[in-house]
């Protein structure tokens, strides 16, 4: 495995490298970001320190395009002092770690391990073609919510249906990609899992990305490149972001998906695939359609057995079973498997609107983790905006403007439902309405915004 160190403080790095090579790690240094980036590039490394000062960047700005090199590497930032704002930052935006200076090597040993064995168990689900599901290390979907448990009647149905075209749609952080690999992994295909993302390619790049090339169809053409759906055969091909494809390519995929046959660019010959399609996409195609950026023929061919993602306020009790499922995971990876949650620190979970979804769960409960050192979860280590009131107390939205009675009531009722983890005669009482008169107003419920 490779580790890339980018730091100028002389001492950190002699350390680290040290540290890093009695792991077992190929290790490579640079002073720069500049540097470090350009070294990333050819070297490849599976997990990458980086300074938070360096001379000529600030070491969060590097966390984007490391982890963008297509090779799955980790970037751990490491401060001069912990401050807790940039930390909540730099993991927001892709980070799998942040220290601080001195490195308490211990401390990184124990984050090492389990980004070792997440990267060892993603290569080892990437390439063997003879996958030993029992083996797989998966996250599971968790959530006993209605919403989800129907998404989990779809994954199992879509997983046996091989040749059905999947498409998940969601917000962001929804699970979108964790459903993708479920399907991948239960139906029990022996080819590879192979992603793309479509927003971060130009239309040139992805088209040659996608069916590849025959040497000198172009001038960078040099040798002869095998693509993604000949990468993918016996396998599945993951749009991400499917939104964003260039309506160009989305003509040419249609015709993948209708006859099984594409050509490499500048190829001549029909070469088949059997790669199982899926895509996922936080915006909406309807309307992507109606504004005639998303071909109509494309959506009706892979619309046929779509999953919604129900976002994480609308999935009730769903809320305190993933905080509690984060606390074990996150509070185990510190050494600290003894971490609950109190009721006060739920009501607020339970409150809060959730725009960042289940990443943004995660994240929280990783930063409050943090905060609480070894003592209890308070509502102290929640950040302000989950801490603040919500409208149901304010009965105002985020934007200061008054709401309507039903919404308060809205939010009031799945707040309670929240609490009591979907339970509906304990949520009747705690409301003081009948079973039955909840029962009717859940099926009431506007979907959300
Ligand atoms: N039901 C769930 N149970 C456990 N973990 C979940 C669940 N849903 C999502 N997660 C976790 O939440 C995080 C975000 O999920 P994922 O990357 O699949 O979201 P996404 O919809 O693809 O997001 P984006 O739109 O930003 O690409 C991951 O760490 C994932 O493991
Ligand atoms: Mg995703």
């Amino acid at each position: 495995m490779r580790a890339l160190v980018i730091d100028s403080a002389d001492l950190t790095r002699k350390r680290l490298c040290t540290f890093l090579r009695d792991r077992g790690y190929d290790v490579d240094i640079a002073d720069t970001g500049e540097e470090g980036v350009l070294r990333a590039q050819g070297f490849a490394p599976a997990v990458a320190f980086v300074a938070q000062q360096l001379p000529d960047i600030d070491g969060e700005q590097l966390i984007q395009p490391l982890t963008s090199l297509g090779v799955d590497t980790r970037v751990m930032v490491m401060a001069d002092a912990v401050e807790l704002d940039r930390a909540v930052h730099a993991m927001k935006h892709g980070a799998e770690y942040y220290f601080a200076k001195p490195l308490d090597f211990d401390h990184v040993a124990m984050i090492l391990d389990g980004v070792e064995s997440l990267q060892r168990s993603s290569r080892e689900d990437a390439h063997s073609r003879r996958m030993d599901r029992r083996k797989s290390s998966r996250t599971p979907t968790i959530g006993e919510s209605p919403q989800i448990v129907k998404v989990q009647r779809l994954v199992k149905l879509l997983a046996q249906n091989r040749t059905t075209p999947v498409l998940i749609m969601g917000e962001s952080g929804s699970g979108k990609e964790l459903v993708a690999r479920s399907i991948h992994e239960l139906s029990g295909i022996s080819g590879p899992l192979v992603e793309i993302n479509c927003a971060s390619l130009s239309e040139a790049l992805l088209e040659s990305e996608l069916f590849g090339h025959e040497k000198g169809a172009f001038t960078d053409a040099k040798v002869l490149k095998k693509g993604l759906f000949e990468i993918a055969a016996g396998g599945t091909i993951f749009f991400d972001e499917l939104g964003e494809m260039p309506l160009a390519i989305q003509a040419k995929l249609l015709k993948v998906l209708d006859t099984n046959l594409f050509r490499r660019v500048g190829g001549t010959i029909d070469i088949r695939s059997d790669a199982r399609f899926m895509a996922a996409t936080n915006r909406d195609l309807p309307q992507l359609v109606r504004e005639g950026k998303f071909r109509e023929d494309l959506y009706y061919r892979i619309n046929v057995l779509p999953i919604k993602l129900p976002s994480l306020r609308e999935r009730g009790g769903d809320i305190l079973l993933l905080a509690d499922y984060y606390v074990r995971l996150v509070g185990e990876s510190m050494g600290r498997s003894y971490m609950r949650l109190n009721s006060s620190v739920e009501e607020l979970l339970c409150a809060y609107r959730w725009p960042g979804n289940v990443r943004e769960l995660r994240n929280v409960i990783e930063r409050a983790l943090i905060l609480a050192g070894s003592g209890p979860i308070a509502p102290d280590h929640l950040p302000a905006d989950i801490r603040e009131l919500h409208p149901v107390e304010t009965g105002s939205a985020e934007n200061g403007k008054l709401l309507p009675l039903w919404q308060v009531e809205e939010e009031h009722i799945r707040r309670v439902l929240c609490s009591t983890n979907n339970n509906h005669s304990r949520t009747a009482s705690i409301l003081g309405m009948s079973r039955s008169t909840l029962l009717a107003r859940l099926k009431k419920l506007s979907p959300l915004s």
